[in-house]
């Protein structure tokens, strides 16, 4: 009887509705959901959301947002960049501010937004590949839907002090294709030309 609850709630499909934002275009309502979200999660470890610095990262120039009626339930934006990669320029999306409210969890929102905003990737920004980086826990997420990991070793600006260098040669970073595929990435360290995100 337990075992089959249990599957009755993971299988729940929440009926969200996903929208897809510019940055500079984000009415006061969505900023103001987008802080609530933030906030809930992260601001007693890191403190207030910043939309133009979140937690000292590079800031999305695109925002995909989930919303359960008037509720936003989660969110994952990209900023486009051309960073370096083996010597090459190559144009991503720096995809961070992945984040499903903890209510909302389980039940593929998170998929749902990596769906689209790779799909926005291609058709609004025109970028080559979505680019991340994340905590080792999480790495299965992300390849549940279609990213795959790279092994390079990437260098950008301290989140905390830019005129800082980090060298990362061991936290996951993963890609996903848009307008090429991912047999395309070159080969070689990454240079992201400014802060991760
Ligand atoms: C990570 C997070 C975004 C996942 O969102 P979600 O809506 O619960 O994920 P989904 O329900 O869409 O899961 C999609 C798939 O990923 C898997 N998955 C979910 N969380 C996972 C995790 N932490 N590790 C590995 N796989 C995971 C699911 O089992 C599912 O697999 P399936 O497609 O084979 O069924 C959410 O747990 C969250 O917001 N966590 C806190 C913030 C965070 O860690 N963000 C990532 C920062 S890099």
């Amino acid at each position: 009887m337990l075992h089959r609850a249990k599957i009755a709630v993971m299988s729940v499909n929440l009926n969200v509705n996903l929208t897809v934002n510019q940055h500079s275009l984000l009415s006061g309502i969505a900023l103001a959901e987008m802080r609530r979200l933030f906030d809930a999660e992260y601001r007693a470890d890191f403190g207030d959301w910043d939309p133009d610095g979140p937690y000292g990262y590079a800031p999305a120039d695109w925002h995909v947002l989930a919303w359960l009626g008037r509720r936003l339930v989660g969110h994952v934006g990209f900023q486009r960049r051309v960073i370096e990669v083996g010597g090459v320029e190559v144009a991503v999306a720096g995809t961070g501010g992945m984040l499903v409210a903890p209510e909302a969890r389980g039940c593929g929102v998170g998929k749902r937004l990596l769906f689209r905003a790779q799909r926005s990737m291609i058709k609004d920004a025109k970028l080559d590949f979505g680019y991340l980086g994340c905590r080792p826990a999480v790495v299965g997420f992300y390849e549940s839907a279609g990213w795959v990991r790279i092994r390079a070793q990437e260098s950008h600006t301290d989140r905390l002090d830019p005129a800082l260098t980090v060298v990362n040669d061991s936290s996951p970073i993963l890609i996903c294709p848009a307008l090429r595929p991912v047999t395309e990435w070159p080969n070689g360290d990454v240079d992201l030309r400014g802060g991760a995100w």
